[in-house]
């Protein structure tokens, strides 16, 4: 999540308010995409019902955590490593057990347990509500395992406690698993089929986090713009659906209206959208709807059409530029940001510039941009070498890196002299003296602290710039407060 990743924060220990009742210590750290700390969320929610309050101290913890990432070969190092660093622990403190939730849990299973001695506990995405009998096996010394993926599970009926949070914005999750099987994506695999949640416990968790002083909801899901709820069960079985099923079916344009309705104050985002999924009344629904941002993550991996295809990616390049069109025809100051992958097989120096060109004609706000990583299982790990070499890749990856930070300052720089809306979230990292927060486009915003606080929506002039920063000073509450 990868998008609304913040790489800074991979890997945070995440705590919460201590309940006294509460004796166990538990230390959950999270890797990987939003929808994991957001997982996380879920987790430390169950295990507050069974006796375990979060720590951030590794030391003292009975029961360690990490929910982890498979995304890309590196994802999987990094969690290998905080093994290391567990069984090091694990000394001083003989009597810690150590878990693995997520999707290398999932992607690994019983291997784990095989393969790294310290893992008492292994489970997949949707067995979290397991974890109270999968503990009870770990505390009376066996290990234990549940890695069975659900048609259903959405975890709709749980309320999940949030984890070191500024307080001002928060996650919440709207389908699981992913049906689109780009061949170079593990997601589908690890996090089984797609399925939406349904709208009304959306809308009271959104609800319920307003009456909290939350400002900000980000809806997340793999392919938001596919949410489809007709009553439950997975979306490949929609066709099987009863007519009233059909007819009153929520799809994420109206699920956009209702979350929209029920909080005009607050602010909307979603993440991520998949360009051959988006529609229009999607676009339509932010434009409608003053408090549902004007930013919109759309990946596109490549700007070749023949390495979209072999991607499975269900679109052309052509495709993709008159989506671009659309957006920016019915909102102009839309912020657009992008995934690519560069080095997948078979890419050659021409399917290379096709993406530059692609990168040039959109002169995005921002993106993520990785090389290519085999993943096992995938059909491309299956049907296709991975042959182009790791340097080409990184000089490939630098040449897309370059450009885009040059269209990331072109994109900033418009906004000198203009104001901007601007959700207070926290001090900014580089002065005390001055707030953070992010404008509507999803662009960081730092600005003089004065009077305002953390969760107001401040009017701010911009008076410089970098590629990834707007730096102004407030000139007033937006009347948004
Ligand atoms: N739809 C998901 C995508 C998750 S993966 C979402 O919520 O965003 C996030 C990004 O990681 C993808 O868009 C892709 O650009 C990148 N990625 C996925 N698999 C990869 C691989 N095997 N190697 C390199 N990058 C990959
Ligand atoms: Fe992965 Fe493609 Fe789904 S990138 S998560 S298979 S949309």
């Amino acid at each position: 999540m990868e998008k609304t990743i913040d790489e800074k924060v991979q890997g945070n220990s995440l705590v919460l308010k201590p309940q006294p009742s509460n004796s166990k210590k538990l230390f959950i750290e999270s890797y990987g995409c939003a929808m994991n700390f957001s997982d996380s969320e879920i987790v430390a929610s169950i295990l507050a019902k069974e006796g375990f309050n979060t720590t951030q101290n590794l030391e003292e913890a009975d029961l360690v955590l990490v929910n982890t990432c498979s995304i890309r070969e590196k994802a999987e190092q990094t969690v290998r490593k905080r093994l290391e660093k567990y069984n090091a622990v694990k000394r001083i403190n003989p009597g810690m057990k150590v878990g693995v939730l997520g999707c290398m849990a999932e992607r690994l299973k019983s291997k784990f347990l095989e393969e790294e001695k310290i893992v008492d506990l292994v489970v997949g995405p949707d067995a979290y509500k397991d974890l109270p009998n999968l503990i009870n096996e770990v505390e009376a010394g066996r290990d234990a395992i549940n890695v069975i993926l659900s048609k259903e599970e959405t975890y709709g009926d749980i309320s999940p406690v949030r984890l070191q949070s500024n307080g001002v914005s928060a996650f919440v999750s709207i389908t699981r698993g992913c049906d689109n099987m780009c061949t170079f994506c593990v997601v589908p695999f690890t996090r089984g089929r797609e399925r939406s949640r349904d709208p009304q416990s959306i809308v009271e968790e959104v609800n319920d986090l307003a009456a909290k002083g939350y400002k900000e909801v980000t809806l997340l899901g793999q392919n938001v713009d596919s949410y489809l709820w007709y009553g439950g069960g997975m979306k490949k079985d929609f066709k099987d659906a009863t007519e009233i099923q059909k007819a009153t079916a929520t799809n994420f344009a109206s699920l956009l209206r209702l979350v929209a309705e029920a909080q005009p104050k607050m602010r909307f985002r979603f993440s991520t959208s998949n360009p051959q999924d988006m529609t229009l009344d999607v676009i339509e629904m932010m434009l409608q709807y003053r408090n549902i941002c004007n930013y919109i993550h759309l990946p596109v991996q490549s700007g070749s059409n023949r390495i979209l295809k072999a991607m499975n990616r269900l679109h052309t390049r052509e495709e993709y530029f008159t989506l671009i069109d659309n957006i920016k025809e019915m909102i102009p100051d839309c912020g657009i940001s992008h995934d690519i992958i560069t080095g997948f097989p078979t890419e050659t120096e021409e399917d290379h510039q096709d993406t530059i060109s692609l990168l040039e004609y959109v002169k995005y706000n921002f993106g993520y941009m990785f090389t290519y990583s085999e993943r096992p299982g995938t059909l491309a790990e299956r049907k296709l070498e991975d042959d182009v070499p790791e340097e080409v890749k990184k000089r490939r990856l630098q040449e897309i890196v370059d450009l885009q930070q040059k269209h990331s300052k072109y994109r900033t720089k418009q906004y000198i002299g203009k104001t901007v809306e601007v959700l207070i979230e926290k001090e900014s990292k580089k002065s005390a003296e001055q707030f953070s927060g992010r404008s509507e486009q999803n662009i960081v915003v730092v600005f003089p602290k004065e009077n305002y606080k953390i969760g107001d929506f401040v009017l701010v002039k911009v008076n410089e710039c970098t590629s990834a920063t707007l730096i102004g000073e407030g000139i007033g509450l937006s009347n948004n407060n």
